[in-house]
């Protein structure tokens, strides 16, 4: 197989992490988390906003690098530091979209994407994937599904890493995060003209990674 980069956007939830990993792992590639990276900058933001007025001193203080650990996945690093474990909890999940709507914050993430999947290889999931950080990925997926199955999908994650939440809630959220992504001024959460729209909503995983290994296997 040539060397590729595939690039999967959808809104909150849609699975795409899950479908990712397995897609990477399938394809002996790397799979690259790009909401991990935006949460992560919300984390520094959280522990620090006193220390700061404004995002681009507050970006040059940091150092993000992404791990791997064969059994836990992609680590993330804060200066030198493993946050990966705080980035899914609530105050990060609510603030996340305010952070990535910031010029600063964008501009400072999509270069480090770019940077990462210079070299192919590499499955990216996100908003924007398709549409800025790799406009030229070989294959394009823009994964949809209904808002009370992904709240119902989160709701089981968050079961098992001990997080709780309430379905009502979380549909609340997922409704509230998609408006402010789809709406935010710069790179908002869209199909890219030429990826493929895939709505999981009644797919089984193994479904919906079998639809994007054939896409893969098209090129
Ligand atoms: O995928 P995840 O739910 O972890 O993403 C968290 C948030 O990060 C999104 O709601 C969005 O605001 C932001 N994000 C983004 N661009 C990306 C990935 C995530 O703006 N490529």
């Amino acid at each position: 197989m040539k060397a590729i980069n595939i690039a999967l956007d959808g809104p909150a939830a849609a699975g795409k992490s899950t479908i990712a990993k397995r897609v990477a792992a399938q394809l002996s590639m790397i799979y690259v988390d790009t909401g991990a990276m935006y949460r992560a900058i919300t984390y520094y933001y959280l522990t620090h906003k006193e220390q700061f007025t404004d995002f681009t001193s507050l970006i040059s203080e940091i150092d993000l690098r992404l791990g791997y650990d064969a059994e836990k996945g992609q680590r993330v690093f804060l200066n030198d530091r493993d946050v990966t474990d705080y980035l899914r909890e609530n105050d990060v999940t609510q603030n996340v979209s305010y952070v990535s709507s910031i010029k600063e914050v964008r501009q400072f993430l999509v270069q480090a994407q770019q940077k990462l999947a210079a070299e192919k290889g590499i499955v990216m999931d996100g908003r924007d994937i398709g549409t800025t950080v790799l406009p030229d990925a070989e294959v394009k997926v823009y994964m949809i599904a209904s808002v009370e199955e992904r709240a119902e999908r989160r709701f089981k994650d968050n079961q098992e890493r001990g997080i709780e939440s309430s379905i009502e809630q979380l549909k609340k959220d997922i409704a509230e995060r998609d408006a402010y992504d789809m709406n935010r001024e710069i790179s908002p959460l869209r199909k890219a003209e030429d990826a493929i729209e895939i709505d999981t909503t009644g797919l089984s995983i193994e479904q919906v990674t079998d639809k994007i290994l054939s896409l893969v296997k098209a090129v």
